[in-house]
């Protein structure tokens, strides 16, 4: 759960994996690092606690110079963020590597490494590398040997950027279970974990698959060799996205900017994927009309914000194809005696597409005896993209705050294409899938309407800055709906928030109930609402402020204590989307309020590429 940056460059490097480090500070950012190897083949290496502006602040002071780099944020597993644990680690002063994952067995290597006169400085599990790679170094005399040696020896999950100054000119990549991308350069080579790190030196990139070693080295050159020591071509790929996606632009925060980009990537995630009587089932790739036609039921597993996107399909697939659903997230999945029964496809969902424990659950799912696997991603190349049989691809762009909120309305998007698919060839009501593609058509076109309340949540948002808890209710598919939106406002405020579904408020969350505890409740005006209804009367009986986001036609009056923001109609199917903006809307002002890192709040990372 850290980022790495690695350069091979006919200019000084600090520059680019500075800029590269900015980029990934998603993935961690409790400190950071960098190593260029001088000219006269130094090992030059600084280190900062905090945020990648600690360590730029560092380079001003002492800035490295050097054509061969390689760098680091992180984001704590072993050992505390202090600057003797933030990477790049060394062996003495001629080894230098970058590592984002665990090693598992760093105990029993650093008790044998130890015993062979490696003195450790960090209590990290990356020292073991350094020291194994430089023993091997040593053996051997080829960096490229060295590594994949010491690689044999190592358990757990890696992506690695690895440098000798015995061999100046060449970085080496390695990746296992952590995602690592080649950047191919003119006349230059990069690594990163991901490719928006590169951006701004390439659009031209090789995803490494599992197990698979690369050595850069002087004038571009790109050697890359698999698990087994073979050597290998991998293809290029140009990066679909624009570089403008990865800045603020007008926006106070990367959060606001992808809040209001929300109806445009919806309309790219629909985009190709509706035709006349409905969804494409094609979009979804050559064989899926006869993976979905022989689908029986359904299995999706996530986590976080994604999970909370399954949770909503799980109403859609029964209603509207009628087919049995479980959700679950990964981390617990993994480690049940699941029970699969027959004809039930596997289906993750992930923004990122590199989560250790949904990758995981892939992986122990394709050992039992499923269907088939679908993917619903946001990054093409990705290793959940790559092992699975299916993919549909959500169109989100690059994703910077930390907080979910454009990935989230895009899976939901593809979520309800997978619906509409799934009701298609298992002949499901006609009319419903022609109403609700419909609706999806229009669907950009209302949540701009909801953006454009965005004064009003302000207001609204006031309320909340000094509380210290918050419920969200909702019933149906909106339950999932008010997890997701105490979810948000506990990430970015830090204001304890819980979700019910607004049925047990009766039965134990009413004994908070006060005039310290705002409750919010999401009422479209579907079949529930009624009841919905008498759920709020209870909250306002014991002096609970409420706030309710509803349906422009629900008759509900807003009186001292009950404080009412109307929505645009929308097709009921289509409402759980149309109701996180507000939500994310108000998370974001309370934050704001509170003067908190809306972008990076504390103790969180983007990408959770570690169990
Ligand atoms: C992290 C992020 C969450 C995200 C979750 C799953 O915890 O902070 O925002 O929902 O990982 O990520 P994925 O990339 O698999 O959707």
């Amino acid at each position: 759960m850290c980022g790495i940056v690695g350069a091979v460059a006919e200019r000084n490097v600090q520059g680019i994996l500075l800029e590269g480090l900015k980029r990934l500070e998603y993935r961690g950012y409790d400190s950071a690092g960098m190593a260029i190897l001088s000219e006269d083949t130094r090992l030059n290496r600084q280190r900062a606690v905090g945020k990648v502006s600690s360590l730029e602040a560092c380079l001003q002071e002492a800035p490295l110079n050097g054509n061969v780099g390689i760098a680091h944020t992180r984001w704590a597993t072993h050992g505390r963020p202090t600057e003797g644990n933030a990477h790049p680690h060394q062996s003495g002063d001629s080894l230098a590597v970058v590592h984002n994952g665990i090693i598992e067995n760093f105990e029993t290597l650093k008790t044998e490494l130890e015993g062979q006169g490696y003195v450790f400085t960090s209590e990290t599990d990356t020292e073991v590398i350094a020291h194994l790679l430089a023993r091997e170094f040593t053996r051997s005399q080829d960096l490229l040997t060295a590594v994949q040696r010491a690689l044999s020896g190592l358990g757990g999950a890696y992506a690695l950027g690895v440098m000798h100054k015995g061999e100046p000119g060449v970085v080496i990549g390695a990746r296992k279970g952590s995602p690592l991308v080649v950047g191919v350069g003119i006349g230059e080579a990069f690594l990163a974990s991901d490719p928006l790190a590169l951006l701004q030196v390439t659009d031209r990139f090789i995803y490494l698959q599992e197990g698979d070693v690369v050595r850069l080295s002087p004038g571009g050159r790109i050697e890359i060799f698999d698990a087994s020591g073979e050597a290998v071509k991998r293809p290029v790929q140009v990066f679909e996205h624009g570089d403008g996606l990865t800045t603020k632009g007008e926006y106070r925060h990367f959060m606001l900017k992808e809040i209001h980009e929300q109806p445009q990537v919806i309309a790219a995630t629909l985009e190709g994927r509706l035709g006349e009587r409905g969804v494409l089932v094609e979009s979804f790739g050559t064989n899926a009309e006869s993976l979905f036609s022989r689908a029986k039921q359904i299995h999706i597993v996530a986590c976080g914000t994604s999970y909370h996107a399954g949770m909503v399909a799980r109403y859609w697939l029964e209603r509207y194809a009628g087919i049995p659903t479980q959700v679950e997230v990964a981390s617990e999945y993994r480690y049940r005696s699941v029970v699969v029964p027959e004809d039930t496809l596997f289906v993750t969902l992930s923004q990122s597409g590199e989560t250790a424990d949904t990758l995981a659950a892939l992986r122990f799912a394709q050992e039992r005896d499923y269907l088939g696997s679908l993917a619903i991603c946001n990054v093409p190349g990705s290793s959940l993209v790559r092992e699975s049989d299916l993919t549909l691809m959500t169109q989100a762009g690059p994703e910077i705050g930390v907080a979910s909120t454009k990935a989230f309305t895009t899976q939901l998007t593809a979520l309800m294409l997978l619906t509409l698919a799934l009701a298609r060839v298992h002949g499901g009501d006609a009319q419903r899938q022609v109403e609700i593609a419909a609706a999806l058509r229009e669907l950009p076109a209302i949540a701009n309407q909801v953006l454009a309340l965005d004064n009003e949540i302000e207001v609204l948002s006031a309320a909340f800055a000094e509380k210290n808890h918050a419920l969200f209710l909702g019933r149906g598919a909106h339950f999932p709906i008010a997890l997701e939106g105490a979810l948000k406002l506990k990430e970015i405020s830090y204001i304890h928030a819980e979700a019910y579904p607004a049925g047990e408020l009766k039965h134990g969350p009413l004994a908070l109930v006060d005039s310290e505890m705002p409750v919010i409740s999401v009422a479209p005006n579907d079949e529930l609402l009624d009841k919905l209804k008498s759920n709020l009367q209870e909250v306002r009986a014991r002096g609970g402020e409420l706030f309710v986001f509803a349906d422009e036609d629900v008759a509900i009056e807003q009186t001292e204590g009950l404080r009412i923001l109307r929505l645009p109609h929308i097709d009921e199917a289509l409402a759980p989307i149309l109701y996180t903006l507000p939500l994310q809307l108000l998370s974001y002002h309370v934050a704001v309020l509170k003067g908190t890192d809306v972008d990076q709040p504390r103790n969180l990372a983007k990408s959770v590429t570690v169990e």
